[in-house]
């Protein structure tokens, strides 16, 4: 049993959420997290809105509301959207609460007193018609190293370097395509090459442990190579003040999301303790267990364009606050803080062929998704056919091929036809006689699929996990044809045995697909008897700000101590079982091209 943080990248709070989003952070943290409860883990699983920055400043603009306003709105469908997924955390919060500003200012304060900022003068963007700062990522132009077009600010994708945006040949603004201006600033820079050597040492230990998606350890080792100071301040208005004299009562300075949104895994773990009623519960999470103790792990969940934030800045800043740079420092308030385990990132998932598109409307919100479909197909295709190690596609033929052919003919047609032949034939699950080898064997397979499946999901091999979950259910599909029950009239002892062992078999598919399929493994746990909450699901809670005063907004929270747990439960003989109605709506085709007509397709 060890402790574990699941991170969840933090979503901007400038729009509502498309599929792209959520299929990179949602989905696999959730399906890892409900996995590790169920085998028995002590799972912290935090996230929230991140509310600062210029995305959130454009969006409030165009909106023609205050940055605030925007915030709360989008925190408040966020909410929804996350909820509507069933995505389980134990807490989902916002950077704009008193408690994420004091532990950033913290964090802040630790970092400059150990050494690790430099004041330096840096070519700031800004954009002529509004004077207003542009971020690196809203500046695109073609990469001064590779020479490709489309390069943004921050990162060229075509060759994973690191750039300035004031580098960027042929710079333009991704808002308004106007050329920016670039102006002389002073700014606080994380002095990242006195970490680098330890930030090495950690990506060397953490490539030894060969847990990391290959692709994901590659491009963090690269990018060491290419590392120097790194702005921590920018000039905005809307954001966390800098906490040092000179600095704070500065209205146009503020903390960069590099110091913001990542220090929103540690601040939203305080917040949760706070809540808790055991202020110093986080430090379960955070800090190195006492030798001989398991040591408390953290998997962060994101998508690519978030590594270099996650196996980069965020465990550079942690040394820094834990003094553990080339410049030495002792660790502040919150004591030694632990680096990430594992940096699980997706890849990036396309719509028909092409890139999302908020502006240019490709794009399909999360909210319009759960408004026609089940999560549960939602879930299944992401976890079947997601972005997990390259960039996948997502179809709307796809979609309705997989929902009808998988779930609803392969895994609900087998829950149906077993719920409906028991109901038949006995009314509640019959007692097994001697059961035969074939009995033996595919009772054996269900049993083998929990090593298998759990150890896939142990990993965030999730294709390969639920693939081989429905492998199983194909297994199990087989031997009710092969046993033909519905032909077996003269046998009753022999027809129990079957629709025994059948029931079994739901039972235990139905538990290693709940970590995938949550909403879905409640409604078949109840058609076979069961109380229908083997998978407990997150909650809306409107919470009072625990610092500043006549401030309230919605969580996402929940209970997730009744999970079921990881492996099998056997049916009980005599559990009454009624016919069932189809648990998956089968799709209808012409679906399809009623989706792409709204997309303009
Ligand atoms: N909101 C930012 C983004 O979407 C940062 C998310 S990751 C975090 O890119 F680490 F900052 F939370
Ligand atoms: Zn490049």
């Amino acid at each position: 049993m060890s402790k574990v943080l699941s991170a969840v990248a933090w979503p901007y709070a400038n729009g509502p959420r498309h599929i792209g989003h959520v299929a990179g952070f949602g989905v696999p943290s959730d399906v890892f997290s409900r996995y590790m409860r169920m085998a028995g883990h002590d799972v912290l699983m935090i996230s929230g809105s991140d509310e600062h920055g210029t995305p959130i400043l454009i969006a409030a603009d165009e909106a023609g509301v205050t940055p605030q306003q925007l915030a709360d709105e989008n925190h408040r469908l966020i909410v929804e959207d996350l909820v509507g997924l069933g995505i389980a955390y134990d807490l989902y919060t916002r950077t704009t609460t008193g408690n994420h500003h004091a532990v950033a200012q913290e964090l802040f304060r630790g970092v400059y007193e150990n050494g690790y900022f430099l004041e330096q003068t840096m070519y700031g963007a800004i954009s002529p018609s509004t004077g207003r700062t542009l971020p690196d990522r809203y500046i695109e132009g073609t990469c001064p190293i590779c020479k490709e077009p489309g390069a943004r600010g921050d990162q060229c994708d075509a060759c994973g370097n690191q750039l300035d945006p004031h580098d960027l040949i042929d710079p333009v603004s991704r808002i308004n395509g106007e050329t920016p201006e670039f102006v002389e600033t002073q700014h606080l820079f994380l002095d990242l090459p006195a970490l680098a050597d330890a930030l090495g040492e950690w990506l060397d230990e953490r490539d030894a442990s060969g847990t990391w998606r290959p692709n994901v350890i590659k491009f963090s080792k690269n990018i060491l190579s290419e590392i120097r100071p790194r702005a921590m301040t920018r000039d905005i208005d809307w954001g966390i003040a800098v906490p040092l004299d000179g600095w704070r009562d500065n209205p146009t300075k503020k903390l960069y999301v590099w110091f913001d949104a990542v220090i929103g895994y540690l601040s939203s773990s305080i917040e949760w303790a706070r809540r808790s009623g055991d202020p110093d519960a986080w430090r379960q999470w955070w800090n190195p267990a006492a030798e001989g103790d398991a040591q408390p792990l953290s998997y962060y969940f994101m998508g690519k364009d978030n590594i270099t934030f996650h196996s980069q800045i965020w465990p550079a800043e942690l040394l820094a606050y834990n003094g553990q740079g080339a410049k030495g420092g002792a660790a502040h308030t919150y004591g030694q803080l632990n680096l990430p385990t594992e940096v699980v990132s997706s890849e990036y998932l396309t719509m028909e062929g092409k890139k999302f598109s908020s502006s240019k409307k490709v794009v399909i919100y999360v909210a319009d998704m759960l408004e026609r479909y089940q999560p549960d197909a939602f879930r299944y295709f992401v976890a079947a056919a997601g972005p997990e190690s390259q960039d996948s596609d997502f179809s709307w033929s796809e979609f309705v091929q997989r929902t009808n052919s998988e779930l609803v003919a392969g895994w609900g047609n087998l829950v149906s036809r077993t719920a409906t032949l028991v109901a038949k034939n006995f009314g509640e699950i019959p007692a097994p006689a001697a059961l035969a080898s074939a009995d033996e064997a595919i009772l054996a397979s269900t049993l083998t699929a929990f090593d298998t499946v759990g150890d896939l999901i142990g990993r965030n091999r999730m294709r390969n996990a639920i693939n081989e979950a429905m492998r199983t259910v194909a297994e199990v599909n087989k031997y009710v044809t092969d046993s033909e029950p519905w032909k077996i009239k003269e046998d009753p002892e022999r027809l129990g045995t079957v629709l025994f062992v059948m029931a079994q078999c739901v039972q235990d598919l139905n538990t290693l697909l709940s970590p995938f399929l949550p909403f879905t493994a409640n409604q078949i746990d109840e058609i076979l008897g069961g109380t229908g909450d083997i998978q407990p699901l997150p909650q809306i809670e409107k919470v009072d700000d625990l610092d500043l005063e006549g401030r309230s907004y919605p969580v996402i929270t929940g209970d997730y101590t009744g999970i079921r747990s990881w492996g099998r439960h056997d049916v009980t003989v005599g559990t009454p079982i009624e016919k069932p109605t189809p648990v998956f709506t089968k799709l209808d085709p012409a679906l399809v091209d009623e989706e792409l007509a709204r997309l303009g397709l």
